[in-house]
């Protein structure tokens, strides 16, 4: 039986990137988002290029029971999925009681929620057959928590918090969890405020096919969590030897805008 590796986000950014470079590994790929007409064009693209079976699901999951309605749809249509790839996420930019909280809400159920949930469903068959991978991505936020990014980064220390812990639990099942953490990544993700603060300035994006490389390479061989680039990576160990206070001013600074 074919075994799949489901990707939610995979109709844009980092997903897209990391489906097309699994998929040049020949790794059969069910494909998650809500954008009909790019996942189509996405999975005749990479049908054409790569000879490799790939299908897509539209769900939104912000919605209540995103995960078992999935998982139910992925039962019904009989495919194998033993890899996960917890990749769809959003964020927001701006003053805390400024930013709606039904758009809180939405981004706490996309990158929180529903990341439980599928972890969830398709972890427990996981571990019934003895293997499979669980990749989750988190942020360099994960480390560094940022103001004015204060759900959107909340919910990465929570992504961070919830694959290490996981990981350890499932030590010895067959079944890894890991987590991506890539800095600042060129996609849409970042709206026009975003990319008014100082931190965009001071630091140029990585591409997301980069990034998506050391995602497949992670999520295929790797283990544990992985920092994408030499300097979000010493980035990511200053809190460990900087006064939190003096970290949250530097943040603080860098979260703001230019103009
Ligand atoms: N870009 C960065 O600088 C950066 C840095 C660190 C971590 N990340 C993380 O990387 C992941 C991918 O982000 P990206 O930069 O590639 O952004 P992106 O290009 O905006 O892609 C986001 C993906 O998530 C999907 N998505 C969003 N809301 C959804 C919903 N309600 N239901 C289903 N799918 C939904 C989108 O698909 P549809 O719109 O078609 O539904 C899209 O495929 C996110 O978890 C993000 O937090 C990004």
């Amino acid at each position: 039986m074919k075994e799949y590796i489901l990707i939610t986000g995979a109709s844009s950014g980092i997903g897209y990137e990391m489906a097309k470079q699994l998929a040049a590994k020949q790794q059969p790929l069910l494909l998650l988002a809500r954008s009909e007409e790019k996942l189509q064009s996405i999975q005749q693209e990479i049908k054409k290029l790569y000879k490799v079976e790939v299908d897509y699901l539209l769900f939104d999951l912000s919605e209540p029971n995103a995960a078992q309605e999935i998982y139910n749809q992925v039962k019904e249509k009989q495919y194998n999925v033993t890899g996960l790839i917890n990749n769809a996420g959003f964020g927001d930019y701006g003053n805390f009681t400024e930013m709606s909280l039904k758009n809180d809400e939405a981004m706490i159920a996309v990158n929180i929620t529903a990341l439980i949930g599928l972890t969830k469903v398709f972890g427990a068959d996981m571990i019934a057959n003895g293997k499979g991978r669980v990749m989750n991505v988190a942020s360099l936020v994960s480390f560094l928590p940022f103001p004015y990014y204060t759900i959107y980064s909340a919910t990465k220390c929570f992504v961070l918090a919830f694959s290490e812990t996981l990981a350890a639990e499932w030590e010895g099942t067959g079944v890894m969890v890991k987590a991506l953490c890539p800095g600042t990544v060129e996609t849409p993700f970042h709206t026009p405020a975003m990319r008014k603060t100082n931190a965009m300035y001071a630091n140029t994006p990585m591409s997301a096919d980069v990034v998506a490389k050391a995602g497949a390479d992670l999520f295929l061989n790797g283990k544990g969590i992985k920092v994408v680039g030499t300097l979000n990576t010493i980035l990511s160990f200053l809190p460990r030897i900087t006064p939190r206070t003096i970290m949250m001013k530097i943040k603080k600074n860098l979260a703001s805008s230019k103009t």
